[in-house]
């Protein structure tokens, strides 16, 4: 397994630019199924999830390629539901569920179980199917959903930490085809959504309401081929913006949407960053002396949880006493350990998590575990004094694009360690 080399005190310098949004093109792959007629997919970032997926088209029939950020993929025929263990591997891989049963009336797909974060329900993805006239079984770790005929209904898809991200997306792409008008309430606002529901609109669906909590989908017989060039990832971005502050550089991250990442911006200024628009992006620098500042993460347009574990390692930087609460998921403080070791002095209360910033941070080997805390370590290791090793960066390349090599392109020294 890989890992990274980073010697810290470097701050970073210059222009990085973003790739495509994972949490979007994964949805949209999957969306492709919904047609036989051939798709194209721009600005695809090469991480190892969007292989994946390509991959799982692939096994269910559709001709899948890759070129140079392009997919192009046409699913003409697709099997049946099936043995899908392939879901257990990449989780975000459920949203196969929508499309396969929009498709077919049938998908069947192994429970993708919980991972480091969390259980990972799916409770109201299956909610969804249901309102639409599906049968749900679960059995022997498989969930099956079949229908004679889709029907639109209206449906509230807002569970215990409010709306789903994928639940969202899954019940989206079964109701483009149902019979009749669907609406969702408790809809998720995630700019991925909107951007889902924007290629699914190009293959002639019928989508409003994409963005606001209310989404209505007036079903179609069929779905043609489209081509989609994917929004830039605010997740990628931010990351970059809150590694510019926390090494002290400036850095233009090209391609960032501001528009994305209000929430960001808005704690990032506030923890003493400072932020100009640019033609194509955002330049981002300190501005004066760091300050702590409480944070919740939330629903969109909240603050999201794929950037908590990122603005925690800025935070054991910055000298008093910062607050960050988990409202999304139930453990996903599993950088906290690690950011320990590197000498941050932070202590879980609950669902938050109290920073007591500003001691300087000393370099050490430390064990990444999900993506955006493997992210919130090489922020961390980029500042604290020394040497720090992060291992097991297969959880980082599942969703930075060769992260080690922009990083590098910014005056970060980083290498990667390959493990034969
Ligand atoms: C998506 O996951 C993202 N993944 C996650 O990004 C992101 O953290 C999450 O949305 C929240 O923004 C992809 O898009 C591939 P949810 P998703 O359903 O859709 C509960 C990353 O780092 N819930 O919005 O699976 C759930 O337990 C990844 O890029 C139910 O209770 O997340 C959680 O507490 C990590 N029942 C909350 O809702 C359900 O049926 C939000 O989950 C579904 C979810």
């Amino acid at each position: 397994m890989d890992s990274f080399l980073i010697k810290g005190g470097t701050p970073l310098h210059g222009t990085v630019a973003v790739s495509g949004a994972k949490n979007a093109v994964l949805p949209i792959m999957a969306a492709t199924l919904l047609t036989s007629e051939p798709c194209v997919i721009r600005r695809v970032p090469n991480l190892s999830d969007v292989r994946f997926m390509a991959q799982i088209l692939t096994w269910l029939g559709a001709e899948v390629s890759m070129k140079e950020g392009t997919v192009r993929v046409q699913a003409r025929k697709i099997r049946g539901a099936g043995d899908y263990d392939l879901v257990r591997k990449m989780r975000g891989s459920i949203c196969i569920m929508g499309p396969l049963l929009g498709r077919l009336k049938k998908a069947m797909v192994s429970l993708p179980g919980g991972c480091v974060i969390g259980a990972r329900p799916i409770n109201l993805h299956l909610k969804g199917f249901e309102a639409l006239g599906a049968k749900v079984v679960i059995e022997a770790g498989y969930v099956q959903a079949t229908a004679k005929r889709l029907v639109g209904s209206a449906m509230f898809l807002g569970g215990r930490s409010g709306s789903t991200v994928l639940g969202t997306a899954n019940v989206m792409m079964a109701a483009v085809l149902a019979e009749g008008v669907t609406v969702i309430e408790s809809a998720a606002c995630e700019p991925e959504v909107v951007d889902l529901a924007t290629f699914l609109n190009a293959m002639g669906a019928r989508i409003t309401g994409a963005g606001s909590p209310t989404m209505t989908i007036t079903g179609v017989k069929e779905l043609h081929g489209a081509e989609h060039e994917v929004i830039p990832d605010r997740i990628e971005a931010a990351t970059y913006a809150i590694a510019a502050v926390a090494t002290n550089g400036d850095v233009t991250i090209r391609g960032a949407r501001p528009d994305h990442i209000h929430a960001i911006l808005d704690k990032l200024k506030g923890a003493g960053a400072r932020i100009d628009c640019t033609s194509d992006g955002l330049q981002v620098r300190r501005n004066g002396k760091l300050k702590p500042v409480d944070i919740t993460t939330l629903p969109y347009s909240g603050f999201p949880t794929d950037a908590q574990a990122q603005m925690m390692a800025l935070m054991t930087l910055t000298p008093g006493i910062s607050i960050i609460t988990e409202r999304i998921f139930e453990s996903r403080f599993m950088h906290v350990s690690e950011l320990t070791r590197l000498g941050a002095d932070i202590e879980i209360e609950g669902p938050s998590a109290i920073i007591k910033g500003g001691k300087p941070l000393s370099g050490a080997p430390v064990m990444a575990s999900d993506l955006r805390a493997s992210a919130a370590l090489v922020i961390a290791g980029m500042a604290a004094k020394g040497t720090t090793q992060v291992n097991r960066v297969y959880h980082i390349d599942r969703g930075y694009e060769n992260i080690d090599g922009k990083l590098r392109q910014l005056g970060a020294r980083i290498e990667r360690i390959e493990e034969s």
